[in-house]
């Protein structure tokens, strides 16, 4: 589909022409689209993700502890699986592993029925958790997540993923509830892979609402935090919440970027921060070293 076409169809979270309609009208306020990776297939993602990256940010992880990995806006699981498969070089008709040794990841998402799939469908339960949880409810947040870590003595995650929510958090929480959510991640992961939507999702997703005869978003004449939405939140993050931007693996097909940060304290250091937001290529630009 041509990137104008997307837009015109609501880029964002709208399912593809042909497909049937699966949103009721009102549906999906949080992008909790039930069949979100139809359309957005976790492929165009992992093809950006070199499958070496947690072996290498995290060498010594298999001798002591398992890398732990937090996936907050997990939808239905299914980019929490491809992604458990792409990082531990599962081959696609693989579908039960005993590495759970090696990796583990806790996926939350707001919506308990995508959960309840994703739980369901999961081929690893050993390796990945499933639960329901609005990350910007700090107690439950706190609570269930502390209960996860401390299975295995620690305070933070080594990764955390945040893939294509920061937008959802956005027009629901508005500037400063982006701002908090940022923060609360940073202060929880060691390194963050993030996909922002950029700003044209916004208005098309507004444009959604308002075809459908619903109100705006709350937030979203008020937003101050707009236009370029990667650099804002490369800033937010590096300037605000002590991270630094170690590369951006490069673009989906929908124009999202895939980037990732450490934070600051983090001694453990394999990756050179080469290219920051330039577009592109990046995965060839890439260095590791030991
Ligand atoms: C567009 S989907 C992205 C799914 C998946 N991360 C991906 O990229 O394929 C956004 C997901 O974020 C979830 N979400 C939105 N706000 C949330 C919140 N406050 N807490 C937890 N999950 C949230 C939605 O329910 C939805 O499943």
């Amino acid at each position: 589909m041509a990137a104008s076409a997307r837009e015109n169809f609501g880029v964002e979270e709208a399912a593809s022409e042909g497909e049937p309609r699966v949103l009721e009208p009102g549906a999906a306020p949080f992008g909790n689209f039930p069949h979100y990776s139809r359309f957005h297939p976790p492929e165009q993602r992992l093809r950006l993700l070199p499958p070496e990256l947690l072996r290498r940010l995290f060498p010594q992880g298999p001798q002591t502890k398992p890398i732990l990995g937090l996936d907050v806006g997990c939808n239905s699981g299914d980019l929490s699986v491809a992604l458990y498969k792409h990082f531990l070089a599962l081959r696609e008709e693989e579908t039960c592993s005993d590495a759970s040794g090696e990796l583990r990841l806790l996926c939350c998402d707001i919506d308990p029925v995508l959960v309840e799939r994703a739980e369901k469908e999961c081929p690893f339960p050993d390796a990945l958790t499933f639960i329901t949880l609005d990350f910007m409810n700090q107690r439950r947040r706190k609570a269930l997540l502390g209960s996860f870590l401390s299975q295995f003595g620690c305070s933070v995650f080594d990764i955390g993923f945040c893939m294509s929510i920061t937008m959802w958090i956005h027009l629901n929480h508005g500037d400063r509830g982006l701002w908090e959510f940022l923060a609360h991640l940073s202060s929880l992961c060691r390194y963050l892979l993030v996909e922002p939507q950029p700003w044209k999702c916004y208005r098309a997703a507004a444009r959604r609402l308002r075809k459908l005869g619903l109100h705006d978003f709350d937030h979203f004449h008020s937003l101050a935090i707009r236009g370029d939405m990667a650099s804002q939140i490369v800033k937010i993050l590096t300037q605000d919440h002590g991270m630094e931007l170690v590369c951006c693996f490069g673009n989906t097909s929908w124009d999202r970027s895939l980037l990732l940060f450490r934070a600051r304290q983090t001694t453990e250091t394999h990756l050179i921060p080469e290219s920051l937001v330039e577009e592109g290529k990046e995965r060839n630009r890439l260095r590791f070293w030991r």
